[in-house]
């Protein structure tokens, strides 16, 4: 049997992240064997590029290719093997963030988008994508209390994370299927009953 492929997305700030490892708990509970992981990232030479992806400012092209680059390691050595054992695999963003950060944030071709796409993962998409969606003044405030240091797409301009919003709510609308959209603007209590809710309901 086929493991399943879930993968959380969302403007930064969305506070997404602190969901990842408490539903990767709750599946486990269920049975299930579950990867934790990210993107950028997720594989050695991945970890790699997340540092330069992050830090290094570069054209957009390369910025994309080396996004693809990692996640086309990251198929190989770890998310595909893992579902083709059966495994679950929940990712901290996946290629709907190259859409929507590439894409929508700084203007990348949709063709060329799509190309690669098609080249790396032609045959695999997320069985399930929540996407956590909050007004950009109360992302940014979140990211402000956190007070750290900000990394190379927090520090873009509010219009850049705009963009980045809109394009992942049209993406989400384009594939209502696969995307779920969680209203972060909540306690955090009331955004894990929704999760289990979207979890017990749907037979995955
Ligand atoms: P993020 O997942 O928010 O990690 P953290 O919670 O540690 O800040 O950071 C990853 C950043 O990389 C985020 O700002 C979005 C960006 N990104 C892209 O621009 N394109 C992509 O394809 C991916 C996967 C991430």
């Amino acid at each position: 049997m086929k493991g399943k492929f879930i993968t959380f997305e969302g403007i930064d700030g969305a506070g997404k992240s602190s969901h990842v490892e408490w539903l990767a708990e709750v599946l486990r509970q269920r049975g299930h064997v579950v990867h934790v992981t990210r993107e950028p990232g997720g594989t050695p030479l991945g970890e790699k590029l997340r540092e330069l992806l992050l830090s290094e400012p570069m054209h957009l092209e390369t910025e994309t290719l080396l996004m693809f680059a990692a996640r086309r390691e990251h198929l190989a050595r770890l998310i595909e093997p893992a579902l083709a054992r059966g495994e679950w695999v929940v990712c901290d963003r996946f290629s709907d963030a190259t859409y929507a950060y590439q894409g929508g944030g700084r203007g990348l071709d949709r063709a060329k988008f799509l190309a690669l796409e098609h080249w790396v993962h032609d045959h695999l998409q997320p069985d399930m994508t929540l996407l956590f969606d909050l007004p950009l003044d109360v992302a940014r405030e979140r990211i402000v209390l956190a007070n750290r240091v900000l990394d190379k797409f927090e520090q873009e301009r509010a219009d850049f994370h705009e963009r980045v919003r809109q394009a992942y709510l049209e993406r989400a609308h384009v594939s209502p299927g696969r995307f779920r959209v969680v209203d972060a603007n909540r306690p955090m209590h009331d955004i894990r009953k929704q999760l289990e809710q979207i979890f017990s309901s749907i037979c995955l």
